[in-house]
């Protein structure tokens, strides 16, 4: 589910502007809170998420080629959503005359395609988490990436949108937004990799997906197969959830069953009362959420302190290069072990390198950045791209399992192995032992906040290891796979709050 701010570009030119009267080293940030969204059209069926206020940090592009002749978009990447859907030319977010720069990742011109079809006349509508949506209609058109073709692919055309950008949902099938608006899963159409599967283009519906390092600007998306050169140790398979209330598979649900935060000062394993939380695998999202009382602790060890003028966790920006890790398990004891440093989680607030100032309090006169983990008030939870970076993830859609293991950043071989058939298990894996014991929820003790030390100094403790040059560039691989090259973009540099006093962050 996408949740990145489209207004972005607009919003730093306001602020630009307006930054005059201001000191040096503060960035007055307007505000561009949205209103959560009434009705999630998009998970009509379930709860909604309430995620108000997201950083715009950047998501994950693929380019691509549609219609006759191709036209070529870049689209964002997204695991939390099912469709694939293309602003139009004509749509007035993409007119360059208008301040928001129009749409610099491409658009498409229906009329210019010759092999454009309408297959549903205004029936494509679409609305994510952040509010932002898009609508029009649904066509079927050549669709290429990775270097494959597909020749009758349906999409949304959005005709009438407030993202300047289309994007490529990968998910289940059962979450298309047709099905929420018709309340029918028998309205689902067939989307990228069951079309892939049908032209023979993979052998089963499954995929795997590294983003590589913060640093990095570029990770690969693999359909087909897994790319055993992209990890370290063995990956492990773990079991997806059922949407609790429609009872069918519908998004990547897994169970995260423990959170440890390790310094050099020591180890605290976190509890909460949302053990075992049902956690979102959500390449769409930048950050990442999850319950109070969890993220709270989490903060407490990290040093974050919730501002909220701003609506978000903010850390000073030296703590990306403090020592320590938080250890994320799934699938219960001896499951799928993911430990995230703390540079994967302190994201800049803007890209234009002049981080807000925090103006009073504990961290007075240093620059703030945003923290990668922020608390929501309702499953489901979201595990994004500030958690998903350091895990190699497998999605195996036909048997409904994900497979984990710890990221191998900027690894620069490669070794493909396909899937064998529809519905061949995960290579390579083995499944979580314990994860049918899965069930009880632990209750809270707040803990010794042994490692909190640990994560104020700055001798780096980092818990992996990576190769150090360059990353590789996605070449086509083998039959009966596509590998999709992925660029990370910055879509936007800032969003929402108004820092009571002249753009200071008073905390
Ligand atoms: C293309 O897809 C649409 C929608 O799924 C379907 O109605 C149509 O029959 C397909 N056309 C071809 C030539 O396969
Ligand atoms: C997040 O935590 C802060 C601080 O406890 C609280 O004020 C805020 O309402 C919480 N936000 C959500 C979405 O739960
Ligand atoms: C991840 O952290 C856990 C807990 O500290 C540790 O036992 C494990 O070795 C770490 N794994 C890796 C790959 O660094
Ligand atoms: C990966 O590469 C980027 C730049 O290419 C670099 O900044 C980063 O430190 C590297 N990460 C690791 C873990 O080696």
């Amino acid at each position: 589910m996408k949740s990145t701010l489209a207004t972005g570009a607009l919003l730093a030119a306001a602020v630009k502007s307006a930054s005059a009267d201001i000191p040096d080293g503060v960035v007055q940030f307007d505000v561009a809170r949205r209103q959560p969204h009434p009705r999630l059209l998009r998970r009509a069926s379930t709860t909604q998420t309430d995620i108000t206020n997201d950083l715009t940090q950047g998501g994950y592009f693929i380019k691509c080629e549609i219609g006759t002749p191709a036209q070529s978009l870049t689209l964002q990447l997204d695991t939390g959503s099912s469709d694939i859907w293309v602003p139009a030319s004509d749509a007035s977010v993409c007119e360059t005359s208008k301040s928001n720069g129009g749409c610099t990742l491409g658009s498409f011109a229906s009329d210019s395609s010759s092999t454009f079809e309408v297959v549903g006349k205004d029936e494509f509508s679409i609305s994510y988490v952040d509010g932002s949506h898009s609508d029009g209609d649904y066509f079927t058109d050549v669709f290429s990436i990775g270097g494959s073709s597909v020749t009758n692919m349906t999409m949304g055309l959005g005709s009438d949108t407030d993202i300047p950008y289309g994007l490529v949902g990968v998910g289940y099938k059962t979450d298309e937004a047709i099905v929420s608006d018709k309340q029918s899963l028998s309205a689902a159409y067939d989307n990228l990799p069951i079309v892939m599967l049908n032209e023979g283009l993979i052998k089963t519906n499954a995929y795997s997906l590294w983003l590589n390092d913060l640093d990095a600007s570029t990770g690969s998306l693999l359909f087909g197969g897994i790319d055993t050169d992209k990890y370290h140790g063995d990956l492990t398979r773990i079991s997806i959830y059922k949407d609790s209330s429609t009872g069918v598979f519908t998004s990547f649900i897994v169970a995260l069953t423990s959170v440890q935060a390790v310094s050099s000062s020591g180890a605290d394993t976190l509890t909460s009362t949302g053990f075992p939380v049902a956690a979102v695998l959500d390449s769409g999202t930048t950050l990442s959420y999850l319950p109070q009382d969890l993220a709270q602790e989490i903060w407490t060890e990290v040093g974050a302190v919730y501002n909220s003028e701003a609506g978000a966790a903010l850390i000073p920006c030296s703590r990306a290069s403090s020592g320590g890790y938080l250890s994320f398990g799934f699938g219960g004891p001896g499951g799928a072990l993911i430990n995230v440093t703390m540079d994967e989680l302190v994201l800049d607030l803007t890209s234009t390198g002049n981080a807000p100032t925090f103006t009073s309090g504990r961290y007075a006169g240093q620059d703030a950045c945003e923290f990668g983990i922020q608390n929501a008030t309702t499953d489901p939870y979201l595990l994004g791209d500030t958690f998903l970076r350091s895990a190699y993830v497998v999605y195996d859609l036909v048997n409904n399992q994900i497979a984990l293991a710890p990221t191998d950043f900027n690894a620069t071989s490669s070794n493909i192995v396909a899937f064998a058939s529809s519905g061949a298990a995960i290579p390579s894996a083995t499944v979580a032992p314990s994860q049918a014991a899965v069930t009880a929820t632990s209750a809270f003790t707040t803990p010794a906040y042994a490692a909190a030390t640990g994560f104020s100094s700055s001798s780096s403790t980092s818990s992996s290891s990576g190769s150090s040059s360059g990353s590789s560039s996605g070449s086509k691989s083998a039959a009966g796979m596509v590998s999709v090259p992925m660029d990370m973009i910055h879509v936007g540099l800032v969003s929402m709050a108004m820092f009571a006093a002249g753009g200071m962050l008073v905390l």
